[in-house]
């Protein structure tokens, strides 16, 4: 067997020990005499993992009792309109930071519902300040995405809105340092990225702002019928949720969200320093203070090497940090399950290719 080090932006890595677990399980889940993906999403093996799943999440992020814990399909872009839809209430007007790829599209498809007022705007360098923030006083709720996984731009403070309800996509880096949910009134993420696979989205919704949606919301993306049914209404997505509760089950193994943050630390800077003392061979779009510690953007000075260096990466096990499509240039994405040998890696390489070409 030989496992790379994979740079993906999601999905993307998952810890070894995960997987582990998931191969000598796949065919006998506990007993079961079969596989967890074959087992009714009503039985009492599945009920427990589904249980668990929430009340290992609650844990580890803090969440208390007043928030409610959804488990959805649909991915992000189904948040995307379930945000405005559930929110709204009897308002129409919500205010969107715009700062990359996933709020713009979030802004993009809350304009279906109601006026959008861009509270700051940002072509993906950095992450608008609070004194840039101007935020309708009409807004029934503010959203903004704590990291930007395209461009690599992550908040370092949470935005204060006044009391108005504060929505965060944090999809790219839930779980990686702590937060207080209690300065938000819904924060959601999918799972595919830093504590799972593709399939999986996660709501953290204050409860008394669940119930709000209009009568004609499809009950599909109504979330008080997942918080009715304890996000049992139909069938879930029973097999990613069984793998979040492994990726949860290693995370307090590992020592939790503390720990998780300063692994995250360690990865991201060895390679913003091989970046930074690249004497421009290599070089990065992003305002220093708005760095992400989840998603390394940089680009070559020759941008003709850039092929090179990710065959060149690949062969060393380093795969799949070309950067996205709409923007060129390389990503690492350096999630939870990324171990910092995979950081110190790349950065070796990328320290190498510079002297072989620079
Ligand atoms: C921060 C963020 N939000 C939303 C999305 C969209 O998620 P999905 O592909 O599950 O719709 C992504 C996808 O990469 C993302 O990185």
């Amino acid at each position: 067997m030989s496992r790379c080090y994979n740079f993906a932006p999601g999905p993307s890595t998952l810890p070894l020990p995960v997987l582990e677990q998931a191969r000598d399980e796949l065919l006998d889940f506990r007993g079961t005499g079969c596989s967890v993906m074959e087992l009714s999403h009503r039985s009492r093996e599945f009920t427990e993992v589904h249980n668990e799943t929430q009340a290992l999440l609650r844990e580890l992020l803090g969440i208390p009792a007043e928030y409610d814990l959804l488990l959805m399909q649909g991915g992000g872009h189904m948040q995307f309109s379930m945000v405005p839809l559930n929110l709204l209430g009897k308002g129409n007007v919500a205010s969107y930071i715009v700062n990359g790829t996933w709020s713009r599209k979030a802004a993009a498809e809350a304009a279906r519902f109601c006026t959008v007022h861009v509270a700051a705007e940002n072509p993906g360098v950095a992450a608008p300040s609070q004194d840039e923030l101007r935020i309708d006083p009409r807004s029934s709720y503010v959203y903004y995405c704590d990291n930007e996984t395209v461009h690599g731009v992550e908040f370092g403070y949470v935005p204060e809105t006044g009391g108005i309800p504060l929505v965060a996509d944090m999809s790219s880096n839930i779980l990686s340092r702590p937060f207080d949910i209690r300065r938000f009134g819904a924060v959601w993420f999918g799972a595919q990225k830093n504590f799972g696979i593709a399939g999986l989205a996660i709501a953290a919704v204050r409860h008394d702002l669940i119930g709000n949606a209009p009568d004609s919301c499809p009950v599909m993306l109504n979330w008080k019928s997942y918080s009715d049914k304890n996000s049992m209404l139909n069938t879930p997505p029973t097999f990613a949720i069984y793998i979040a509760n492994l990726v949860c089950h290693w995370i307090k193994r590992e020592g939790g969200v503390k720990e998780l943050e300063r692994r995250a630390s360690v990865r991201s800077k060895l390679l913003y320093d091989a970046i930074d003392g690249s004497d421009g061979f290599y070089f990065g779009r992003v305002e220093k203070e708005s760095r992400s510690r989840m998603n390394v953007t940089f680009w070559l000075k020759e941008d003709a090497l850039s092929g090179l260096f990710i065959e060149e990466a690949a062969k060393e096990g380093l795969r799949n940090i070309k950067g996205h499509r709409s923007i060129g240039g390389m990503r690492a994405s350096v999630y939870n399950a990324m171990p910092v040998e995979g950081a110190r890696e790349l950065a070796r390489f990328m320290n190498d290719f510079a002297r072989r070409h620079g």
